[in-house]
């Protein structure tokens, strides 16, 4: 919601290690050089494929392309020339960045999905390789089409795909773990066609996956013509997940009367914000639907696309990019009797997957900022570079603008789009919800991704 509902973080512990003030005198060299040493696996792409290397047939190219911090994903698709597994004298090899490598036989038990080592139910493991020991030494191995059937030391056989093997450094398998898609950045000129999905769909398989598909590439979508009651929003939201609670409830319902202590239930205008940078992990979703405004008028909405906000900046000032990247800033909230709420730790204003180096989450809000981490002699240069990032958030330009009202309902994803709204008159009554970033990309993968492709992206790797 607007205000109320102020700030949480990403959980991206080496994104935050490498935002604390040790860092900030790097240099943007120094600085995609430690990004390099905290990535645990290379960014493969279409263009550096991990294909052989012509000198020496067995060994693999070493592909050194580990991740650098930008806005948008790289979507990364397999090279057809991958090296695939296979049997060298006897024993199953796989490909690493280095060269070949004989196949952990522990890793290999420990992703056996067979029903002696998986619930087939729950998919989860019901083995211990840790206290298998020599078990899990490989026996033999024989390949079957594109499987590999392994016998291991105590007798136990496993069958693996080709695409099971070759999961583990596949980029693409990170990005489905992740829900990451194409992104389609945005500004002020969406007003012509905002993306929107028709409530009477909703309930199918199909109208789902659309309202998903729509929120993971822009952000946000429109709910139209659906009923303008508390019950058909809350019923609506609970289909994507649960419904999270804060020290302001669960779904709430108010009107404009300040009962949270959060200019949000005023009626002031409010500047492009993400909610619950106070919280360590901030909502993943948030939906707003007016069911009425009376004896007044005014109080438009903003949305402000902070991935498209942060790509005018990465290219108009890499440094100030850096800077909100590394420097980690404090929220709270502390409205409420009883209540002062703050993150676990200092989040940087722009957190990245630490692995695919994309932008994932910005957490904006200058009514509940708290302590800035860093030096007194830096202080100025972050507030320099939020500046920056203020001016594209609040550039008319990037500003999308419009009214909510009365059976249209907005959800936003509230790790990538701002909100905001202008002063109104009279009394507005409104709804909504939030939901937790995990039950919101547990849900776009559940209805896009394939039954293999979510069991390949669950449980191997
Ligand atoms: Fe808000």
């Amino acid at each position: 919601m607007l205000g109320r509902l102020a700030t949480i973080g990403a959980r991206c512990p080496r994104v935050a290690r490498i935002g604390n003030r040790t860092n900030n005198h790097l240099s943007s060299r120094q600085f995609a050089r430690n990004l390099a040493s905290v990535a645990s696996i290379a960014v493969q792409t279409s263009s550096t494929p991990h294909g052989l290397d012509a000198k020496s047939p067995t060994r693999p190219r070493h592909v050194e392309s580990a991740p650098s911090f930008h806005p948008t994903p790289r979507i990364t698709v397999p090279a057809l020339d991958s090296p695939l597994p296979k049997i060298i004298d006897g024993s199953l090899y796989v490909p690493t960045r280095s060269g070949w490598t004989k196949a952990s036989g522990r890793w290999l038990r420990d992703i056996c999905s067979s029903p002696q080592s998986r619930n087939q139910d729950t998919s989860q493991r019901q083995i211990n390789v840790l206290k298998l020991g020599k078990n899990c030494d490989v026996a033999g191995v024989s390949q079957l089409g594109d499987s590999f059937q392994v016998t291991f030391a105590d007798g136990h056989q496993s069958l693996y795909s080709m695409a099971s093997l070759m999961d583990r450094s596949n980029p693409a398998l990170k990005q489905k773990r992740a829900g990451v898609i194409p992104i389609i950045t945005w500004k002020a000129s969406i007003e012509s066609q905002p993306p929107t999905v028709e409530y009477a769909n909703m309930p199918s398989v199909s109208g789902m996956k659309e309202l998903m598909t729509k929120l993971r590439t822009y952000g946000f979508t429109f709910i139209d013509n659906m009923p303008a009651t508390p019950e058909a929003s809350k019923q609506l939201l609970e289909t994507i997940g649960p419904i999270r609670n804060t020290h302001y409830g669960g779904f709430y319902d108010f009107t404009s009367d300040l009962s949270s202590k959060d200019t949000a239930y005023t009626s002031e205008s409010l500047e492009p914000h993400t909610d619950n940078t106070y919280f360590t992990e901030p909502a993943g979703l948030q939906a707003l639907h007016m069911l009425s405004h009376t004896d007044g008028s005014g109080g438009e909405s903003s949305l402000v696309d902070g991935i498209g906000a942060a790509e005018q900046l990465y290219e108009q000032d890499r440094e100030a990019y850096r800077i909100l990247s590394q420097t980690s800033v404090y929220a709270h909230a502390s409205g409420n009797d009883g209540i002062s709420i703050q993150p676990a730790f200092a989040f940087p204003t722009l957190s990245h997957d630490p692995e695919l180096g994309h932008l994932i989450q910005v957490r904006w809000n200058n009514a509940d900022r708290a302590g800035v981490v860093a030096e007194h002699d830096e202080l100025d240069r972050w507030y320099d570079a939020a500046a920056k990032f203020d001016a594209l958030l609040c550039d008319p330009k990037n500003a999308y603008w419009f009214q909510l009202k009365p059976g249209k309902m907005l959800i936003f994803d509230n790790w990538r789009v701002l909100h905001g709204r202008a002063a109104f008159t009279g009394k507005r009554r409104m709804c909504g919800a939030y939901i937790n970033r995990d039950d919101y990309i547990s849900k776009f993968r559940m209805s896009t991704l394939s039954e293999e492709e979510i069991r390949g992206s669950t449980v191997t790797g």
